[in-house]
């Protein structure tokens, strides 16, 4: 089936021909088996999520990388209660299950990325960080390796300037969960080549997802629809409009949402909700993007949602 998907000629044509003319004479995907290992960086929900579906959907050997092995060995022990749940619900085999474990190696360094045909970065949302990476990336990858980011709202061509192969590097934008939601947005930045960027589309579709693609701007699509979306719900909050409650109730059974917008900025993380703000508010200059008061009075309290216990709601650690 996986296979099938990475065939699914037409609908790839259709999606690069929507977004720009410089993919319109884009080819069919090619096969990718000369992608054969794939380093993740950063263990946490994102990076593990993605590890996580490279190994178990693509039968794809990983490396995992993060920089202690505290938060390697955390994000491991997640991955093999997602492998339990998995054979609980006889979704997969137990000797699935340990291939796919296998499969995955960790590390603490980024000279354990060498040998990678394609890094996926999910590390923090911050360009200072993406770029010290990429700089890094660039030295120590093959020199035909694709550097793909997670990030969900930072210029691709500005993490791109970072090295000396701009034409390599692509965003890559999973959604949280990762094992659960069907989409990756790709976004190639100004320089991306055509075939990296069929390459990235072919690779995310035998992860099992669906992909779209996006050009380069401020949240690409998703974000900056649902940034906006989120921040409204915080200024209602912030006005008295409504309750917290009120306002997820309004959305979740009014409007057919899985997760109303503040329960869903607090799954998401406010740090990472206002981070993505901001970029819009920043590179677009248009006041209609600016985070709401009260978004950033949360953070500075360390409320950053369900991972560190409270946020508009309180989680049990
Ligand atoms: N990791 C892995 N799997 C998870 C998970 C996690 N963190 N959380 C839930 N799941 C799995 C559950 O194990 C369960 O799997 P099975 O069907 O195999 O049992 C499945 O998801 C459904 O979970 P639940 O039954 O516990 O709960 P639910 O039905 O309420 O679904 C949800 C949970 C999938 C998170 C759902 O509420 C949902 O879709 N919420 C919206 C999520 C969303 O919008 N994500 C996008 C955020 S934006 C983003 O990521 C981009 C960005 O840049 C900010």
């Amino acid at each position: 089936m996986l296979r099938t998907a990475i065939r699914s000629h037409a609908n790839l044509s259709l999606q690069t021909a929507q977004i720009s003319k410089r993919f319109m004479s884009a080819p069919a995907p090619k096969n990718i088996d000369h992608i054969k290992r794939v380093g993740v960086i950063g263990s946490g929900q994102m990076g593990l999520g993605i590890a996580y579906v490279a190994a178990n959907v693509s039968r794809l050997p990983v490396t995992l990388m993060d920089i202690s092995k505290e938060q390697t060995d955390k994000g491991l022990k997640f991955m093999d209660r997602l492998l339990e749940k998995d054979v609980a619900k006889e979704k997969i085999t137990a000797e699935h299950a340990k291939g796919t474990r296998e499969l995955v190696t960790a590390a603490n360094s980024l000279s354990a990325l060498s040998d990678v045909d394609i890094v996926i970065e999910a590390a923090s949302e911050n360009l200072n960080v993406k770029s010290a990476i990429f700089r890094d990336l660039d030295a120590i990858c093959k020199s035909d390796a694709i550097l793909a980011t997670n990030t969900s709202s930072i210029s691709i061509t500005k993490i791109a300037a970072a090295t000396k192969k701009a034409e390599q590097v692509i965003g890559m934008h999973f959604m949280n969960p990762v094992p659960v939601m069907k989409l990756v947005e790709v976004i190639p930045g100004l320089a991306t080549a055509d075939n990296v960027l069929q390459d990235t589309l072919a690779l995310a579709q035998t992860m099992g997802k669906t992909t779209t693609v996006a050009q380069d701007i401020p949240g690409f699509v998703a974000n900056r629809l649902l940034m906006p979306y989120i921040n409204e719900a915080v200024m209602l909050l912030e006005g008295g409009v409504a309750s917290a409650k009120d306002i997820d109730t309004t959305m979740k059974l009014g409007t057919n949402m899985p997760m109303g917008p503040l329960t869903l900025a607090d799954f998401i993380g406010l740090d990472t909700c206002l981070a993505i703000q901001k970029v819009l508010h920043e590179n677009t200059g248009d006041s209609k993007y600016r985070p709401s008061v009260l978004l950033q009075k949360y953070v500075d309290a360390g409320w950053y949602g369900k991972k560190s216990g409270r946020g508009f709601y309180s989680y049990n650690k």
